[in-house]
């Protein structure tokens, strides 16, 4: 996982995306149309909604550093354990939207861009290590989900939308 440097990192560059958080979208999109055209598909055709769901992911993967290593432990309940909420996050990529495994890497790749765009000289050489080891942590354990497809439980409550 990362260290608290990263994670503090990541919140504070995170402080700086909240004023323009508007734009942050926009970017986004128009990146990855511009780098995958392939993938317009798989999106609903009114991005706006799809653009609230950006800053639903972001802040997913924000607040998703807040949990403790306790989230971490066996005991907990299905519904709280981390790892199981990012699976199951990655069955519903899988088998509800139907992304590719290799979509991973160009999202990261956009997602790394947008954040550069969007921050400039704030977003560091070590502030973009932090974030690229944060969406690599996280997707990983989406494509397990993808692959074992067993985890079955309600993201309603864990996600932000
Ligand atoms: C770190 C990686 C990712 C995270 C945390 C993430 C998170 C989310 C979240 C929170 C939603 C809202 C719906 C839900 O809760 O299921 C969503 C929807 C979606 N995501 Fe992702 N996502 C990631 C990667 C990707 C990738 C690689 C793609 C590939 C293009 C993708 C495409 C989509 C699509 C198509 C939807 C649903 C659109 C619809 O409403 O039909 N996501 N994602």
């Amino acid at each position: 996982m990362l260290s608290d440097v990263e994670k503090g990192r990541i919140r504070s560059s995170w402080r700086l995306v909240v004023p323009i958080a508007e734009t942050v979208p926009d970017l986004f999109y128009r990146r990855l149309f511009e780098l995958a055209p392939q993938y317009r598909v798989l999106f609903p055709d009114d991005l706006a909604r799809q653009k609230r769901k950006l800053l639903a992911m972001l802040k997913f993967v924000v607040a998703s550093l807040d949990w403790t290593a306790d989230d971490w432990k066996e005991e907990v309940a299905p519904s709280d354990d981390l790892a199981l909420i990012l699976m199951a996050l990655g069955r519903r990529h899988h088998e509800l939207y139907r992304i590719p495994d290799e979509s991973y890497a160009v999202v990261g790749e956009v997602l790394i861009w947008t954040l550069d765009k969007g921050l400039g000289q704030a977003f560091t050489p070590r502030v973009r290590e932090a974030w690229t080891k944060l969406y690599d942590v996280i997707s990983a354990s989406m494509r397990i989900g993808a692959q074992g497809a067993t985890v079955d439980i309600d993201l309603g409550r864990s996600v932000a939308r």
